[in-house]
Order: C-alpha cells, then structure tokens, then sequence
C-alpha cells in the first residue's frame, strides 16, 4: 500500500512518533505458549479494529478532542491488563478499486499500539467476516473473470497472495514485525475456514494448504495461526473462536492452547434486540481457559466501536458495533466488565510463573468442581473452579476449605490464598446515559430544538421517483442487484411501465394485486410516482415477498421498484454469492387472470441521483437544496442538510435519530452510517435481568425488546469542528428533523457492592514471601475522569442490601453507620477505599454475611 492519502505531515508525525519497540524480538512456540525471546509468555489480547475508530492525533493543540479514540483506546487497554492488540485488516478500504492501494491508517494504527508499549496480532485474513461489508473483500473481486472465492481457484489465490504480501511488504517495510524490532508477534490467514470448508469439498482442503503455505513462504519472522481451522496444517497454530474454548486442544503436542476470538458480547441487528454477557460469565470463561492450559486469550471485541459509513455486513448489521466490549462504542470504559476484566488479568499474570513452569495437573474435588494445579519447584498456582450452573459449593483442597460461588472460578496464585473469584466483582460499577441537549419545551417549532439545531432551519432536496440518470440501461428481465451495482450504491431502481386498456384480466375495475418476490433487502414499490407498497427482510431471512393491492389509470401507468441492500453478506459458504434485489415473480393478478412482468423490458438506475450530485458533501454548491420553512416532513426519498454547533466540552457525542425513518447521515460529510430507527427488536427474547450462571449464547441475555435497536448514532469529536458544522440526512421512508438531537454522554453514578465473602482488592495481594496480616475485602470508588471528585454519597448500607445501581434498598439489617462513615472517607476525594470491618459499620446482625454498597455522585 502505498501512502496515498496521507500527507506529508502526518507521515513524518507517524515516523517521529514511533517510539515503540525498537529490539529484534524472536517470536516462536511450543507446546505451552508463545515464546518471546526465549521466554514463555501468558498473553491478553484484545480486537480494535482500526476503522471502527478515529485516529485522531495525539498533538497538544488536539488533545482535548482525542480523548477517546485511538490512543486513548490503546492506553484504556493497556490499563486493562492488555499484552496485545488484535485487528483485522480490511481488504475493501485499502484496495477499493483494483490496483489503487490506500493505506488507510493502518501503519499508524500498528506504531500506535507500539507507543503504548504493546504487542500486535495482525489477522490479514484477507476474507474477515467480522459483521464488515462483504466479509472485508472488496466488491470488484466478484467480477473478476473466472474467479470463485476461498477455494482452489487460479484466479482468486493470485488476488489473495497478492493482497497478502502487499500487507506484508508494507509491515515489513515500516519495520513493524517483531523481528525487525516492531510489534507485530502473530499474523492469521484465513477466518474460521474450517467452519465452512466441507461445503468446497477437496478443493477447498487444496486452498486451505496452499493458503497456508503462501503465508508461510512470506517469511514475516513470526507465527502464523488459522482460526477454527482443526487441520491446519504446521508449523501454523490452529486456534479455538467461541463464548468458551478451555475444553479445546491444539492439533499437535507441540502446539499451544490459543483462542483467537473470545466473543464479549454479540453483534447488534438492525431489527433485533441488544445483546449482552453478563460480566461473571466472561471472566468465568477466560480464567477456565487458564486453568485449563490456555496461554493466549484474545477479546472479540474489547472495543467494538462504529460501523460508519456502508461498512456493516450482514445484511442487517446496524451501526453501532459496541459489542457489550469492556471499552463501550464511545471509548469509554464499561464497568464493571473493564473492572473486573483487569483484576482477573492481574491475578492471571500473578500465577504466570508457575503456569509457564509447569504443566497443569488436574483433579476433581467432588461434583462439578476441579482443581488445577500448576506446581514447579520455586512457585505454585491453582485454579478452583465450579462449573455447576446452580449451586455453590464448598470444597476441601490441600487441608483448606473454599466456598466457590455456582459458575465461578477462584484464583490462588501461592496454591493457598484466593486472590480472585471470577463471580465477586471487586471493581466498581458506572451507570451513564447518552443525555438529550433537547431544550425542554418540545412543541413542533424549530426554535425548541435541540439548542445546538435551533439557529440554523433545515434545507431540503427531493430525490426524484424512478429513473433520472442518462446512463440508465434496459434489459429484458430482472437483474441481479450486486452484479448490476457492483455495491457503487445501496439503492437500485427497477423501472417499467405497463399499458392499461380497460379490460385487462388482471384488472378488477381499476384494481389489481402486485406480487413481488426480491431476495431482498428492503423494497419499495411506487405506481405512477406514489408509493403503493414497501416490506423489508430481516437479519434471519433477508427474503421479501411483497402483495399490495394497486389502482392503475388508463393508458401508460408506470412501475418504479426501490431496490436498497443494507450490507453484503459477510459469513457462511459461498456466502459472496448470495445475491440481492428483485427476482420475481412480479406479477399483477386479478379475478380473470395474471400479467407476469418479469421477463419484460426493465430499465435500471444504480444509486441515486442525489448520490451523483454529492448532496452529502455540504463544500459541494447545489441548485437542488430548497431552503423553506415549510419543509416536507414524512416524506420518504428526501434529503436534508442543517448547520449545527458542536456540544461543548469533550463528552462523546451521539444523534438521537428517533422521528426518522431510515437513511444515512453525514457530518462534515463523512458519513456517520445507516441509521434506522423504525427498525424495531422483537416483543419477546429479553429478560429484566439475565443469570450469569450456566452456558452464554448469543440470544440469552437481551435487551431492548419490542424497542428500536438502534436509536443513537456515534459523532466522533474528530468529525466535528469548532463554529459551524454541517448535518445532513438522506431519508428514505420519511420522518421529522425537527425531532432529531444531539445528546452527550454522561455519568450519573458510581457504585459498589462488596460482600464479606469477597476477597480483598486485588491490588493489596501479599507474596508468601511477604509474611504479612492479609486484608479484609474493601470497597473502591473511583471517579471516571480526571480532575472529578466525589461529591455525594447518594446511598450507603452496611447489612443485608438489595437492589443494582440506581436502585439500592436497606436490607432488614443495616448499620446506622454506614452512610457517615462512607462520607467521611469518600466525600471531596477522587478515589476512596472502605474496608468492610467491624471497626467500621460495628455488627448490625450476626450470623449472617453482610455486605456494603454505596452509590455516589462525581463532579
Ligand atoms: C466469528 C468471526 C468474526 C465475527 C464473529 C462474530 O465467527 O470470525 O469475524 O464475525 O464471528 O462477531
């Protein structure tokens, strides 16, 4: 890739910057772990994807609006415990058109992680997945001549290898493999091919080996790994993707135990509900991979971020990627998941050097529990777990008796003390809201808009029905939409016209029924301009079949269809030939007969013609824009464009979209993404409060039922400019600006809950060799942003209290001491600890294990 969009400045800015690693490292394996110069390596990584993100720079005069992207996302991870960085590499946004390679941050992405200091695993692929448009290839791929994708096939190994060694030729170029004294200790080829494989049968083994051969033969220096790919051939280190991989096994003794892809949450839907794993769940299963062997874990996603632009997949894939990662989509930590992730870390690497000196020896320590123990002759680490779903359990392990909580694992970095159970969260918790800017008084007047909307009224351009452009091509039939659009646009029209005499069979006065069959996405149906008729797929099935009565005129009535993708399909076998767009039959029906227009001539537009203006980008002067009061409102295919002042301060930034329809919108003109937030979840599926306990998949935990998935839609600070900006909307099926706002984050409350069956914080662990009085659990508090102190304490109880954050209740026990006593050491105080001791809160009840919680407010 050559450096073809970037400036000067920021080259030298990039080269200046580089700070990070600068000594050849020798990256290897065996049978326990990655091995870094010599030495064994117990490793956390987690997955930011560089174009999920802004870079932003890291210079003085920026500082106050890179807060949260790039750097701040690298040292946010680093502060989690993080060893490593993973990212894909998008084929589609470094090669859009065939030959013209961008380089699109992902040097600067790489040198990045090296400043924090951190490693990077570079999964090239080139075919992702990864929820992106078209799994990541690029879309001219599809139209190379004879090509057929991921197999053995001539034409499609030479565009892979090609690809390939181009990334590597650049790493390899900006000095950035672990052997040249750059970051990167692992790359992956290929995704999870061995899920799919058999559906290509020997050819798609022959690929597999010479995928594998060709990433060999690059000569990066360093190892290569194939997810989900059970034969990989060596020296490649096939690897475990999933909710839990500590029951997997490498294909060779001489392999270690890595999983490449532990999914943190689940990705949202345009139409589904928002999915979330509980905290308990996720820590479980990472510290039962280490118990179990496991020496590399990776996040899937630790920051999810935005799909901006038309670069989800799916179809369906809605705009926020947030994941329920443990750094939420705006860049902020997510507690407690980030929390208790970083305590769980830090146990982890307390008991490193045994886990590297030792092999696991296991034993079982009645139902449902097991024991590991990782002895080498200096130093000794255990791992207890319960893996029932319902019960908790006490169990007796080397003359000791542990209570272990139902689904949890417990951590003893000396084999004797705990430092850790995955199901008592010592971090504390956040609540925070995207909140409204919208001034108090709604009425329907501009002026009550969100103050930052209000000085500036909203223009408008209608987009035209049917066919507009000069290049428009008649066909006889119905065209395949991704083959006709090659994805240049999401909009395809199918435009015919038919001949009305009177007497038609199909006709029942004026009357007839259309049916229209489309493999989808989303279709809308206007007869003579108007609409008569829209129906969408969904994420399960993107299949439409649309009936709609119609009322035709005498003489020449014409039928335009909307044909609109909302991503490629990024997964499955053959998944790049699933198609898109109106199939048939399109048929008008009545009481004596059918009229089949599909094998008719068709005429097709790609796009529309406001895309062709470049309505989106506001520096672009264009006679269409109507500036009128008045303006259309609920009115589908229209375009929109306001001035807007930035929200002041830092804040992360999100548009509430509801009272529109669906469309895309842009800032600056950079496109922010689809929105859709009519797009509604299902009525049923979720639950009030999910139970950590027992096996996670995908559709246990969910949230939002019978509500818009998605409704708020990330404004990186680096889109925005001081003074004036511009907003503007494509709308496809109609809504209201006027009831669009701006909303920022904000925190409202800090909480925590301790019990006295928690152990202490994990900061305050003695080494055996320490020889000291062992703390007592304790309560933290910790203000989110610098410079914030506590500044009340909303509620505090000492006993048996209930309740989650927000919403605490006294218990029947409860010391009266608790709130005083949470004031005095917290109040005015960035950061306070409470220790859950008699001394304290004295004894409001005996017998009984009592627990602290506080809910506090910073400012
Ligand atoms: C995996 C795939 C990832 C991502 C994930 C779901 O199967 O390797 O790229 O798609 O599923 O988020």
């Amino acid at each position: 890739m050559a450096a073809g969009t970037a400036t000067p400045l920021l080259l030298l800015l990039s080269v200046l910057c580089f700070v990070g690693a600068s000594r050849a490292a020798n990256v290897t394996y065996d049978h326990r772990a990655v091995v870094i110069d010599g030495v064994r390596r117990v490793v956390v990584s987690g997955s930011i994807h560089y174009p999920r993100s802004t870079p932003d720079l890291t210079l003085p005069w920026r500082r106050r609006w890179c807060l949260q992207m790039w750097p701040g996302l690298i040292q946010k991870a680093k502060d989690g415990g993080l060893d490593v960085i993973e990212t894909y590499v998008f084929w589609d946004i470094h090669e859009p058109v065939r030959g013209q390679a961008r380089r699109k941050d992902l040097v600067r992405f790489v040198k990045a992680v090296a400043n924090a200091g951190l490693y990077v695993h570079l999964r090239i692929g080139p075919y992702v997945c990864a929820e992106w448009n078209y799994g990541g290839f690029p879309v001219w791929l599809h139209f190379v001549p004879g090509i057929k994708f991921r197999t053995d096939n001539a034409a499609f190994k030479a565009e892979m290898q090609r690809f390939t060694e181009k990334v590597v030729d650049t790493m390899k170029g900006a000095g950035l493999y672990a052997s040249q004294g750059g970051p990167i200790i692992l790359s992956q080829i290929e995704n999870e091919y061995g899920n799919v494989d058999s559906s290509y049968g020997a050819a798609g083994k022959a690929y597999m080996r010479w995928a594998a051969g060709m990433a060999v033969s690059l000569d990066t220096g360093v190892p290569w790994v194939m997810c989900q790919q059970s034969d990989a051939p060596d020296p490649l280190i096939n690897t475990c993707n999933g909710f839990y991989c500590d029951q997997f096994t490498p294909n060779s003794k001489s392999k270690p135990k890595m999983w490449t892809e532990n999914w943190s949450g689940w990705f949202l839907s345009f139409g589904g509900a928002v999915p979330y794993r509980p905290t308990e769940d996720l820590a479980f299963a990472v510290a039962r991979f280490y118990q179990r062997g496991g020496t590399f874990q990776n996040y899937y996603m630790y920051h999810g971020g935005t799909n901006f632009g038309r670069s989800t997949g799916g179809p369906f894939i809605a705009t926020s990627y947030d994941y329920d990662a443990p750094i939420d989509e705006y860049g902020m930590v997510r507690q407690p998941k980030w929390g208790h992730l970083r305590d769980v870390h830090k146990a982890i690497k307390l008991c490193e050097p045994a886990l590297v000196a030792a092999e696991p020896s296991y034993s079982s320590l009645g139902q449902n529990t097991e024991a590991t123990v990782y002895q080498a002759p200096s130093v000794c680490a255990a791992f207890l777990a319960n893996i029932d779903a319902q019960s908790d359990k006490t169990v007796k392990f080397n003359g000791n008796m542990y209570k272990l909580p139902a689904w949890s694992v417990s951590i003893l970095p000396d084999c004797k003390n705990v430092v850790l159970n995955t199901a008592q969260i010592n971090s504390q918790v956040t609540t925070s809201e995207m909140r409204s800017l919208r001034s108090s008084t709604q009425d329907s007047d501009d002026s009550s808009i969100t103050p930052e909307l209000a000085t500036a009224g909203w223009s408008y351009a209608i987009e035209p029905v049917g066919i507009t452009k000069e290049n428009a091509l008649t066909r006889p039939g119905l065209m395949e939409q991704i083959n006709t659009t090659a994805d240049a646009s999401d909009f395809l029209w199918y435009s015919t016209s038919i001949i009305v005499k009177g007497d038609e069979p199909y006709l029942n006065g004026s009357q007839s029924n259309l049916l229209i069959n489309s493999l989808g996405h989303v279709l809308q149906v206007y007869i003579n301009g108007k609409l008569a008729g829209s129906a969408k797929g969904s994420a399960s099935s993107s299949l439409i079949s649309l009936q709609t009565p119609v009322t035709l005129v005498p003489g020449k009535n014409k039928l335009d269809l909307l044909s609109t993708t909302v991503g490629l399909a990024n997964y499955g076998a053959f998944f790049d030939l699933v198609g898109a767009g109106v199939t048939g039959p399109v048929k008008l029906s009545g009481p004596n007969g059918a009229l089949d227009l599909s094998s008719t001539d068709w005429t097709y537009q790609i796009g529309l013609r406001g895309e062709d203006l470049h309505l989106y980008n506001p520096s672009e002067v264009s006679p269409e824009w109507v500036s009128d009061k008045a303006y259309p409102t609920n009115q589908p295919l229209i375009w929109y464009k306001t001035k807007f002042t930035a929200p002041a301060g830092d804040d992360p930034v999100a548009i509430d979209f509801t009272g529109m329809g669906k469309g895309e919108a842009w800032v600056n003109g950079q496109s922010i993404g689809r929105y859709w937030p009519t797009n509604l979840a299902p009525q049923s599926g979720c639950v009030n409060s999910c139970n950590y306990r027992g096996s996670y998949s995908s559709n246990k935990c969910l949230k939002k039922c019978g509500q818009p998935s998605q409704t708020l839609y990330h404004v990186p600070r680096s889109f925005l400019q001081p003074g004036s900006n511009d907003l503007v909307l494509f709308e496809q099926f109609g809504g209201d600006p006027r009831l669009i706002s701006f909303t920022t984050r904000q925190t409202n409350s800090i909480c925590a809950h301790i019990s006295e069956m928690h152990p202490a914080q994990i900061d305050s662990w003695i080494t055996p060799q320490q020889n000291a009085q062992r703390p007592g659990p304790s309560l933290r508090l910790e203000c989110p942003r610098e410079g914030q102190v506590i500044s009340n304490i909303k509620f505090a109880s000492f006993g048996t209290p209930s309740g989650t954050c927000g919403n605490y209740n006294h218990g029947e026990c409860s010391s009266s001491q608790a709130l005083a006593v949470v004031q005095e050491a917290c109040v005015g105080m960035s950061n306070c600890s409470v220790s859950l001791s008699s001394k304290n809160f004295g004894n409001p009840c005996s017998g009984v294990t009592k627990s602290l919680v506080v809910e506090a407010a910073c400012s």
